[in-house]
């Protein structure tokens, strides 16, 4: 496993600290990490009958594009199979009281995974640890501030940073939670956001696990079709097609799944090799879309309080790299990038 460090603690949802911040994650010290869960309790609970998921589902179904892109049978069929141990359950509780989308975009993905799984995978076995890893690949979102997650205005980069830290917090919780540091599960969280180009994070790997691949198509295609604080005008199905093909284009997303999506799509359902993809962009995606863009917010100086931190204007060169340096003009206290992370931080 490459070394990654955590950037913020990990917690559970009641608060409990699992890892803090800087934290190396090494395969000993997640080892460490799961022995410390002496939990052997956990009972699996069905994921149908959970709260009013079994509701939710219909009412996702019921709704286009997902009424023609989803087998309503087959996700139900399959959903029937599927059970959950109580916290992650509980993930799906806390986001349907706190921030719906999450909860909706979570019920989305798992039967969007389910749909596209069956066509791509051979082992049913597969679609069934896909599906379920689809639903749970956020989990790691309990991590992030409400504010964050909700927020109407464009992300600075602390608060995009702290965002991005939902894939290593679900790959720990998950690890810890399931007691298995090779569940495909955990797997699904960490990478769920990075492409095939290595353009992706948390760690900029080259994504080339077919069934991650599948939950990252069907998160982007959920994530284009919804209003989203960031962007109140969803996609159309269409021009969020278009998107997605273009990603795939770019090497950023399999095109073998973004085929399978959009022979979903198509009427008469053609066989996902035979499924011609058109490359040409006649849809225009929403003007109000705010997602990717970075503010650089007035930072007031935590040492003299007396003036907002300034980039400095002279380039540094410091071990053979471009250094930005900050510093208060009133106080003359210096920063560095890092420091101006953690005093946004603090805010959340
Ligand atoms: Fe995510
Ligand atoms: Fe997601």
């Amino acid at each position: 496993m490459k070394t990654v460090k955590l950037d913020y603690p990990v917690h559970t949802l009641d608060n409990r600290l699992l890892l803090p911040a800087c934290k190396e994650l090494t395969s000993e010290s997640m080892d460490e990490l799961i022995a410390t869960n002496k939990d052997t309790s956990y009972r699996a609970l069905s994921f149908l009958e959970h709260g009013t998921v079994y509701q939710d589902m219909l009412h996702i179904l019921q709704k286009p594009p997902y009424n023609t892109v989803l087998n309503k049978t087959v996700t139900l069929t399959l959903m029937k199979k599927i059970s959950f141990i109580h916290p992650l359950l509980k993930f799906l509780d806390y986001f349907k009281e706190s921030d719906f989308y999450t909860y909706r975009h979570s019920l989305v993905v798992f039967a969007m995974s389910i749909n596209l799984a069956r066509d791509l995978l051979e082992e049913p076995e597969d679609w069934i640890m896909t599906l379920m890893a689809g639903t749970i690949h956020d989990f790691g979102k309990i991590c992030v501030p409400l504010q964050v997650l909700k927020s109407n205005d464009p992300l600075t980069r602390a608060e995009r940073s702290i965002l991005e830290h939902h894939t290593l917090a679900g790959y720990v919780l998950l690890c810890y939670l399931l007691q298995d540091r090779r569940s495909f599960a955990a797997q699904a969280a960490k990478e769920h956001h990075e492409r095939r180009d290595g353009s992706g994070y948390p760690l900029g790997i080259s994504l080339r696990d077919r069934m991650v691949e599948i939950i990252a198509v069907c998160d982007v295609y959920d994530a284009l079709l919804s209003p989203r604080p960031y962007r109140p005008t969803p996609y159309n199905n269409r021009t969020a097609l278009e998107e997605i093909t273009e990603m795939a284009q770019g090497g950023k997303l399999s095109r073998e799944v973004v085929q399978t999506l959009v022979s979903h799509n198509r009427k008469d359902r053609p066989h996902f090799r035979e499924c011609r993809v058109s490359t040409e962009k006649r849809g225009i995606p929403p003007a109000d879309n705010l997602y990717g863009v970075i503010v650089e917010k007035e930072i007031k100086c935590p040492n003299c309080h007396g003036s907002c931190i300034k980039k400095k204007t002279h380039k540094e060169y410091r071990e053979g790299v471009d250094y930005i340096s900050y510093e208060c003009p009133n106080c003359g206290k210096e920063f560095d990038e890092d420091d101006l992370l953690n005093i946004e931080m603090d805010k959340h």
